[in-house]
């Protein structure tokens, strides 16, 4: 389906899965409007795209004046702009004015500025660790960090705003997303890209605890394009749907795994301190997104791992440099 004429902001559209749908919506002939305060956004991420028809917004979430005229003239918002689960440990008020407090306050604004519909991109985290598997999306939720309860109440003001009002909202659910983009940086970095570059580089591969978590990764174009099918269809206002491979990988696994991709290597192996509030085990059932929107995941894992792998090598910068901004460890305590 073409989107020619349709005019959609991205919040978070400079960041890891909001630049590729930003990508995939600019190459369905839509006009996208870019809000991102690059926090941890990139321009990069941005940069080979087509300016004629993007405009990128450097503006904060919580600041609604300035993003009152980009939404008067919206079709669709799709909501990715967050604080992750790694910041919710040091910096919980914040991490929760930004993912629930903001999301109230933008529901409101694209309700009263007249945007057709809304779609919250939540995260897997709201469910806590697995208490039946594959998780559907009548899974409990039980939330383990304040980032995963932040993202439960943005999801909640999200359906409110369908039930009271009947103002067309979805919430989508992704599960782990991988790829090209995604942060092996500070307190952003994910197990995938710290895996691949620190195993690209010949240093041990640091698993917090046992190495037996589980978690179900989705190939990043994969995730995005699920999230633009959602918006794009009626059939999910009022709902919420899992995006998700449906297979699920102990991190010890893919730590054999990145050794294969990276030719067969025998990669090392270090434990390191557990994570607060990390959890045990994911695994999606995504068959509602199929049911509702025909979503099937393109891109196997392996095949997934080897682009990050030719992509970074691709990049024009040494993994050394890259490695320069990676932790092992990637959070700080609570203060108490
Ligand atoms: N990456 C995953 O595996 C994953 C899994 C499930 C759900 N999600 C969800 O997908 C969405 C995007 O995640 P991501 O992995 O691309 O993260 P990301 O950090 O790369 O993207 C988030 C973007 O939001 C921006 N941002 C943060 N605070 C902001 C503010 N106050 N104002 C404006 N912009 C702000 C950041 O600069 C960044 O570009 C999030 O809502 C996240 O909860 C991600």
């Amino acid at each position: 389906m073409s989107l020619e004429g349709f005019t959609v902001v991205v919040t978070g559209g400079a960041g890891f899965i909001g630049n590729e749908v930003t990508r995939q919506l600019l190459a369905r002939g839509a006009s996208v409007s870019v809000i991102d305060n690059f926090v941890n956004g990139k321009a990069e991420n941005l940069a080979d795209l087509d300016a004629q028809r993007l405009e990128v917004a450097h503006l904060d979430v919580r600041d609604l004046e300035r993003i009152a005229p980009l939404f008067g003239s919206a079709n669709l918002v799709l909501h990715l702009a967050c604080l992750g689960v790694r910041h919710s440990l040091h910096a919980p008020l914040e991490n929760h004015e930004v993912n629930a407090t903001a999301t109230l306050k933008l529901l409101e604004l694209a309700r009263t500025s007249g945007v057709k519909r809304f779609v919250y991109v939540s995260t897997s985290e709201v469910y806590g660790t697995a208490r039946t598997a594959p998780m559907t999306e009548d899974h409990p939720t039980y939330p383990l960090t304040v980032y995963g309860a932040s993202k439960l109440a943005g999801e909640r003001y999200t359906a409110a705003y369908w039930q009271t009002w009947k103002y067309p909202t979805s919430v989508v659910r992704p599960f782990n997303a991988f790829g090209p983009r995604s942060h092996h940086e500070g307190d952003s970095g994910e197990v995938i890209p710290k895996f691949m570059l620190r195993g690209m580089a010949g240093m041990p591969l640091v698993i917090h605890g046992d190495g037996q978590q589980t978690r179900d990764f989705t190939f990043v174009a994969d995730t995005a394009r699920g999230i633009i099918e959602a918006a794009l269809t009626d059939k999910t206002i009022g709902e919420t749907v899992n995006l998700g491979s449906g297979r699920e990988v102990t991190v010890l696994e893919l730590s054999g795994l990145i050794g294969q991709v990276l030719g067969g290597r025998n990669v090392q192996v270090q434990h390191g301190p557990d994570r607060p509030g990390d959890v045990r085990r994911l695994i999606a059932d995504s068959g509602k997104a199929k049911a509702l929107f025909g979503f099937q995941p393109q891109v196997a894992l392996r095949d997934g791992l080897t682009m990050l792998r030719d992509w970074y090598q691709k990049s024009g910068r040494s993994v050394e440099d890259l490695l320069r901004d990676e932790r092992s460890v990637n959070w700080t305590a609570p203060r108490a």
